[in-house]
């Protein structure tokens, strides 16, 4: 079964737009955390920024106490946040790039060119009984360098698809990249996540990239609740989810 893993970072981006600095306000992440939680999402996920944008310690440290799926703390390959991360134990981390000499060209993490540091964390992390994966674009180098770093999950930037999604030769090609790079990693004994740009239109089409284990989706779903709730939103999207057969 794919799970859906949802992303609450711009529940945070909401509150802080009026009460940053404060300690306190609405809308809650937590709260959102646990109403997708009840609504069948199979975990949650928040970005704690080196800049704290959006989600504040206290929400992971909320989070961590609270939810009672697997939190995936996303996060830069910083000492600052890597120490946070081995205090606050979430059940895996995704190294993302936040600068930009971190980012490749497609948007990803630099996994090939950042390598010796990439697995220096991995193992700090796995020592501590954390998960890790990479956030890479759907490239050959960058799988590869995953393998090596050690691991245990990628997850595929979706981003470049999703934004090519109306031009449909475009969007065949990035789907292509997306199918070949899942199949690489999946030979090298990675499993594969996926997310960015997600939503109810371009998902049904992603069922053809194979071996996907968690989608993670934020924006989206997040706009959506707008209009129908966070509950109904995460229930439309797993409802969309539901026939992936690998
Ligand atoms: N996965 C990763 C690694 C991300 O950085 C983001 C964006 O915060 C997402 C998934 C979710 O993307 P979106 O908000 O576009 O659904």
């Amino acid at each position: 079964m794919l799970k859906l893993g949802v992303n609450i970072d711009h529940v945070a981006t909401l509150r802080e737009a009026r009460y940053r600095g404060r300690g306190a306000g609405e809308p809650d992440p937590v709260a959102a955390a646990l109403q997708c939680e009840a609504a069948g999402a199979h975990g949650i996920t928040a970005h704690l920024r080196e800049d704290r944008r959006h989600i504040q310690d206290r929400d992971v440290w909320a989070l961590r106490e609270r939810i009672k799926t697997r939190l995936n703390l996303e996060m830069a390959n910083a000492p600052e946040i890597i120490a946070i991360a081995l205090k606050l134990k979430p059940d895996i981390v995704c190294l993302v790039p936040e600068r930009r000499l971190e980012v490749t060209t497609e948007g990803g993490l630099d996994a090939a060119a950042h390598e010796k540091a990439l697995t220096k964390t991995c193992k700090k992390m796995n020592d501590a009984g954390i998960e890790v994966s990479l956030f890479i674009a759907p490239d050959e180098r960058q799988v590869e360098a995953a393998a090596r770093i050690g691991s245990q999950f990628i997850e595929l930037h979706t981003g470049a698809y999703a934004e090519s999604f109306g031009r449909k030769r475009e969007r065949n090609a990035e789907l292509q990249r997306l199918v070949k790079a899942a199949k690489q990693a999946h030979s090298l004994g990675l499993r594969v996540n996926a997310g960015h740009g997600l939503n109810c239109q371009n998902l049904p089409v992603l069922h053809l990239v194979p071996h996907l284990v968690e989608l993670n989706i934020g924006h989206s779903l997040v706009s959506r609740a707008v209009s129908v709730g966070l509950a109904a939103a995460v229930k439309e999207m797993l409802a969309l989810m539901k026939d992936y057969r690998g």
